[in-house]
């Protein structure tokens, strides 16, 4: 993946975005598209994951076919929103790793202060995607894969639902060798650094919450 940023313009991938912006959507429903838009977005991000073969017998003769190749994949949810995008990447990749990394935003100073992190072990030979509905300020997402390169992880792609572009500047400029991917590039964050148009707050609409 050479592009620090992809947008999936697929026509599902929209058409699903469009019925979880729009604030009629019921909370089983969003959290039922946002499942379903994590697995595309999820097909999208792991396009270049290396290939193996392994030699297998079919009913109709032997054949050298491809696998993946390499340890398995370490998901990381960045906590509380990333939780709606586990589900989806693991009904693909159902071997996968899965870690947690949990930050929240300290009044005063503005910045991200770590409360949970746990990693599967031997992250520097895995594939690790960071996943989480909204880069906004990016703040949060930077400092998530501060920690996650501090445990050894070299190989990190970074899966959104809806990015900003403040937030795809501060990855970049933080983190340029870590590719995002995303269903939208917004227009901008208003002062509370909620995305516009974007879709409130992802975590609430996903649990119900307010
Ligand atoms: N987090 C959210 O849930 N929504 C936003 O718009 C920005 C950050």
């Amino acid at each position: 993946m050479t592009d620090h940023l992809t947008v999936v313009d697929h026509p599902l991938v929209q058409h699903k975005l469009t019925l979880m912006r729009d604030k009629g959507t019921s909370t089983a429903g969003f959290r039922r598209l946002l499942r379903e838009i994590t697995q595309l977005l999820a097909y999208e991000i792991t396009r270049e994951m290396p290939l193996t073969t392994t030699n297998i017998e079919t009913p109709m003769e032997e054949m050298d076919a491809p696998i993946l190749a390499g340890k398995k994949l370490a998901l990381v949810s960045i906590l509380r929103a990333g939780n709606g995008m586990l589900d989806g990447v693991l009904e693909l990749i159902p071997s996968a790793r899965v870690g947690f990394v949990g930050l929240y935003r300290d009044e005063e100073t503005l910045q991200p202060v770590q409360y949970y992190f746990k990693a599967p072990e031997g992250l520097k030979d895995r594939l690790v995607i960071a996943v989480d509905p909204m880069l906004a300020t990016g703040n949060s997402s930077a400092a998530a894969i501060d920690l996650l390169k501090e445990a050894g992880a070299n190989n990190i792609r970074f899966l959104c639902l809806l990015a900003s572009p403040e937030g795809v500047a501060k990855m970049k400029e933080s983190h340029p060798d870590v590719p995002i991917v995303t269903a939208s590039l917004d227009r901008e964050i208003n002062a509370k650094g909620y995305i516009l148009p974007g879709l409130g707050d992802a975590g609430d609409r996903m649990f119900g919450t307010k």
